[in-house]
């Protein structure tokens, strides 16, 4: 593997890869072959190497594969520290009219070609970003003693809204959505287990065409016993430092690809997070001029301006409840409005993590449950968790494509996922 040459300058080694590119001179090639672990550069002299092997290296083509044998040397200047003498090249399979040329292509031809322009270092380093964030997400869960807990994606009825439900056939008469949030079921596992989180794809018929939507993402959600809003606050900011470390410290050279302004993430990791509540925050965007009143959803231009000035996340707490899902607490001090709480990016990333404070009343959930006109039979067993033992709780949704997004400072979501579906876009 190119990562492990380091540990092995002065040796003679073989390596399995692709060509990404290369430089001509007359007598000596500089060829750059990537094997999703780094970039190597491989010297080929001519007058150092059989005449067959001049001609493989000379007619390997963008993306052919190929077998490099030579001396690894340590060279500051290349990536990664070093670079390979060449002793002998092979070509496993000559790559013919490679479509992803440097020329600019749009970004409907990339997307159509999804599977090859993966191999994009820009992409490649996007993917790497998301993994580390990934395995952050479990480290952070794992070290304060969360159980994991795989929440189901077949579901029988809506969790937040019903605009944008997929719809499958369970059985001959039985519809079944596709999981719009593991957090009803997280639920009753945090009577189980006190503290726990799921971490799963989830599932939204947008139908809307904007960089900060897809319609299949990946969600994680904790769910914390006796935890209430402003605790559940100083988790999500802990949370959000926490990855955002990780990714700094462990990412350097993936951000460095993707020209990620890193300065702009450092506060993100030692600062602490502005908290404002939802009434503040029309206020403040009255001032900027902007026509919101009282009531009204936020919307991406309102979540950029109220990030403006800011160089680390803001939270918003105590929306209307009108304007909220049917499951969040009402603030005892006035009930108009949730004990939830909406984490916005800075940089126009918007907004990163939703949750609350849940209700736990029994008879209050049921009368919630009944005004948004949600089919009760479905929700019997959700009840249950407020008739038996019943306790405050709260926890938070947080989607991996947006925080990566924001990592990367790449403005659409679509670079965020493997292969991301979106509204007219489900191939490859
Ligand atoms: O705010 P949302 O809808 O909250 C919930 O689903 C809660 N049940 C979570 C909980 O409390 N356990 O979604 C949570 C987050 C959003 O803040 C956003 O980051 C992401 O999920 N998200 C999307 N990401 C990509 N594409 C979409 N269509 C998204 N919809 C939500
Ligand atoms: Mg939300």
């Amino acid at each position: 593997m190119i990562s492990e040459l380091p540990g092995h300058v002065g040796a003679t080694v073989s390596l399995k890869g692709w060509l990404y590119h290369w430089r001509k001179g007359g007598k000596i090639w500089f060829l750059v072959l990537r094997d999703g672990t780094g970039y190597l550069q491989a010297v080929v002299s001519k007058a150092d190497v059989p005449e067959a092997v001049w001609e493989a290296a000379t007619g390997a083509t963008q993306e052919s594969t190929l077998e490099v044998t030579g001396l690894v040397k340590a060279d500051p200047r290349s990536p990664g520290g070093v670079e390979l003498g060449v002793t002998d090249v092979k070509i496993l399979d000559l790559c013919h009219d490679w479509p992803i040329t440097p020329k600019e292509h749009g970004v409907d031809f990339l997307m159509s070609q999804r599977h090859l322009w993966l191999r994009s270092s820009r992409q490649v380093a996007v993917l790497k970003v998301r993994s580390e964030v990934e395995s952050a997400i479990h480290d952070f869960f794992y070290t304060r003693d969360y159980t994991r807990l795989d929440s189901p994606i077949l579901t029988p009825a809506a969790c937040e809204g019903t605009s944008s439900l997929f719809e499958t056939q369970y059985t001959e008469d039985e519809k079944a959505y596709l999981s719009q949030s593991g957090q009803l079921y997280l639920e009753p596992a945090a009577a189980a287990l006190g503290k726990v989180y799921c971490f799963g794809p989830t599932f939204r018929a947008e139908k809307s065409k904007t960089r900060r939507h897809l319609r299949e993402f990946w969600m994680v959600e904790p769910e914390v016993a006796f935890l209430e809003i402003d605790g559940l606050m100083d988790l999500a900011e802990e949370f959000v430092k926490e990855l955002t470390a990780r990714v700094l410290d462990r990412r350097k050279e993936d951000l460095k690809r993707l020209e990620r302004d890193v300065a702009k993430l450092d506060p993100v990791a030692s600062k602490p997070f502005p908290r404002i509540s939802y009434r503040e925050a029309v206020e403040i965007l009255q001032k900027k001029g902007f026509p919101v009143k009282f009531g009204d959803d936020l919307g991406g231009d309102e979540e950029t301006a109220l990030t403006e000035g800011f160089d680390t996340p803001v939270m918003v707490t105590r929306y209307p409840s009108s304007i909220k899902a049917f499951y969040m607490q009402p603030d005892p001090q006035n009930p108009d409005v949730a004990l939830c709480l909406d984490m916005l990016a800075p940089e126009g990333y918007g907004e990163i993590i939703g949750g609350s404070q849940r209700i736990h009343d029994h008879d209050l959930l049921l009368s919630r449950i009944q005004q948004h006109n949600l089919p009760l039979e479905a929700f019997q067993w959700y009840l249950d968790v407020r008739k038996y033992g019943t306790f405050p709780h709260s926890g938070f949704g947080m989607g991996l494509e947006r925080f990566v997004a924001w990592m990367c400072g790449v403005p659409h979501l679509r670079e965020c996922i493997p292969y991301p579906r979106m509204l007219y876009r489900i191939y490859p």
